[in-house]
């Protein structure tokens, strides 16, 4: 399950429901949907073709749906990390920059694991997400993705536009892209 580490504190959180109201003051939304629904085949394959990512997103038909409304999102796809994704390191590096976006960061983990750094007052809080759960970094926050020891990753990506998922390092960036 989720797990919050504060870098600075050292403290951590690992009951959801805490987790949930924690992230929640932040705009940072942390749900569970599960993954018993999803044939084993169907989670752990990472060669992710249209007959896969179908199976997937029609698994989470309800929750998409309730989500997309809920939130104005549009459209969504399906995304891996694994040993198999070329120049993975060269990504993961890019990944670990600090960014934000002009549209939530949506991810529902379908399989294996990973790590969102997102400051929070001070500190910089590691949210770790596993297989089954959901989370949205808002909008402006700034933040990075890691792999973590599993070194894979497959997720339901949900947005606005794909447009706005572009990273924008410069921290400054951030007021007028709030407007
Ligand atoms: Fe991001």
């Amino acid at each position: 399950m989720a797990r919050l580490v504060f870098r600075k504190s050292g403290k951590v959180i690992e009951n959801p429901e805490e987790i949930k109201s924690f992230l929640s003051q932040y705009g940072v939304v942390y749900d569970v949907w599960g993954v018993d629904r999803l044939p084993e085949d169907v989670r752990k394959n990472y060669n992710i073709d249209e007959e896969n990512s179908k199976a997937i997103i029609q698994a989470y038909e309800k929750e998409l749906k309730e989500l997309k409304e809920k939130m104005g999102y549009i459209t969504e796809d399906i995304v891996v990390l694994s040993e198999k994704t070329p120049n993975l390191d060269g990504l993961m590096a890019k990944f670990k920059r600090e960014h934000h976006h002009i549209d939530d960061e949506v991810r529902f983990v379908v399989d294996g694991s990973g790590i969102f750094p997102v400051k929070i007052e001070d500190d910089i809080v590691d949210i770790h997400v596993e297989a089954g759960e959901l989370i949205v970094v808002p909008a402006g926050a700034r933040h990075w993705f890691e792999l973590d020891e599993n070194r894979k990753i497959k997720c339901i990506r949900v947005f606005k536009t794909p447009a706005g998922w572009e990273a924008i390092y410069n921290e400054n960036e951030t007021a007028t892209m709030r407007d």
